[in-house]
C-alpha cells in the first residue's frame, strides 16, 4: 500500500489495516511510557475548514507525543487565506513548504483529493464534507479490536444521520472488509445511508438490513454506534429539526442490550446518548476518543518513516 496520503477507506487493503491497528498498539505503549521520539524535526500542519476538537488536538497530540512539532490553522476558513478566497489548491502550495504532512478538514466533498493533487508533501483527510473521514474509521475499528478482542464477525449497528455523518460512512466501508461483518443501519427516512455505500456493501456480499427503530433491533448488536445528526449539512433548520431527536439511547434501552456489546460515538453527543449512559462499562465513546491518539500515532509514523510504504511481510 502507498501511504503517501490518506485519503479515503477504500485505499486499504485488508493487510493494511492489521499493520496500522498493530503499529498503533505499539504506539499506545510509547505514549504511556512517554518515549516517543520517531518524528523528532519533522512538522505536522492541520489546516481546519471546519469546527473540530477531537481530529485536530489528537492529530496535535500524537505528532507532540512522537517528538514532532506542529503548525495549526484551526479556523482556517475565518483566518486563513481562505477568507480573500484563495483555493484549496493554492493553500495547500503554501503549506507544503512549511510542513512535512498536512491534515486537511474542509465542508467540499473530495477536498482532500483536490488537495493531494496537488501537494508534494502527504495529505491527511480529517473529514471532507459529508464524504470520508478515514482515520476515525481505523480508530474506531482499533476501538472494537480493544473492546471485544477481535473485528470479525460481528453484528453492527449504525445509528443516527447515516446520510451526512461522514464517521458512519467510513466505517460502514472499513467493515465491509472484515470477515463475517452484518450492519444494522437505524435512520430515520430520509438520512438513511447513501446508496453508493449500499453499492459496495451488496458487491462485497455483506448482510445489511435498513431499520427504522433502535429497541426492536438492539438485543442482537455487537456494537451500537450511535451518531449527531449533522445539522451543518441540512438544506434547512426545518428539515434538521424534522430529523432531529429520534433516537435516544437511555439506560431502559441499555437494559436490553446484551452483557457483552459496546456503545460507540465519533463525538461530539448532543442528546443521542443519555448522560447517565457514561456510567455503564459498556459506554466506549471516552476510550473511543483517545485510541485517536495511538491511531494517528501509527499513521504519522508510517507516513513520515515508511519511506510512503507499509511493508508487507
Ligand atoms: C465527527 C466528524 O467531524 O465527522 N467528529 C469527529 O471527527 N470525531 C462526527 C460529528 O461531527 O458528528
Amino acid at each position: 500500500m502507498n501511504l503517501q496520503h490518506v485519503l479515503e477507506v477504500d485505499q486499504f487493503a485488508p493487510a493494511d489495516l492489521d499493520r496500522i491497528l498493530s503499529h498503533a498498539r505499539r504506539m499506545k505503549t510509547v505514549a504511556e511510557n512517554r518515549t516517543g521520539s520517531s518524528l523528532r524535526g519533522r512538522i505536522l500542519s492541520t489546516l481546519f475548514f471546519e469546527p473540530s476538537t477531537r481530529t485536530r488536538l489528537s492529530f496535535e497530540s500524537a505528532m507532540l507525543r512522537l517528538g514532532g512539532q506542529i503548525l495549526s490553522s484551526e479556523m482556517a476558513s475565518e483566518t486563513s487565506s481562505a477568507v480573500k478566497g484563495e483555493t484549496i489548491q493554492d493553500t495547500v502550495r503554501i503549506v507544503e513548504s512549511y510542513a512535512d504532512a498536512i491534515v486537511i478538514r474542509h465542508p467540499d466533498y473530495g477536498a482532500a483529493a483536490e488537495a493531494a493533487a496537488v501537494s508534494s508533501v502527504p495529505i491527511i483527510n480529517g473529514g471532507d464534507g459529508p464524504h470520508e473521514h478515514p482515520t476515525q474509521a481505523l480508530l474506531d475499528l482499533f476501538t472494537i479490536q480493544s473492546e471485544l478482542g477481535r473485528v470479525d464477525n460481528l453484528t453492527v449497528g449504525l445509528v443516527g444521520d447515516l446520510r451526512y455523518g461522514r464517521a458512519a460512512r467510513s466505517l460502514a466501508r472499513i467493515l465491509s472488509m472484515v470477515p463475517g461483518t452484518r450492519l444494522v443501519m437505524i435512520a430515520p427516512d430520509g438520512i438513511q445511508m447513501e446508496q453508493d455505500i449500499l453499492t459496495v456493501l451488496d458487491e462485497v456480499g455483506v448482510p445489511y438490513s435498513l431499520e427504522t427503530e433502535l429497541g426492536p433491533v438492539i438485543a442482537d448488536l455487537d456494537v451500537v454506534y450511535m451518531t449527531r445528526v449533522q445539522k451543518e449539512r441540512f438544506p434547512t433548520f426545518a428539515s434538521y429539526i424534522e430529523m432531529s431527536g429520534k433516537y435516544q439511547l437511555d439506560t431502559s434501552l441499555m437494559k436490553l442490550l446484551p452483557p457483552s456489546s459496546v456503545v460507540m460515538h465519533p463525538l461530539p453527543r448532543v442528546d443521542e446518548i443519555e448522560h447517565a449512559v457514561d456510567q455503564d462499562p459498556r459506554a466506549a465513546y471516552f476510550r473511543q476518543a483517545r485510541n485517536g491518539v495511538y491511531i494517528r500515532m501509527a499513521l504519522l509514523d508510517l507516513i513520515l518513516n515508511g519511506n510512503g510504504q507499509i511493508h508487507h511481510g
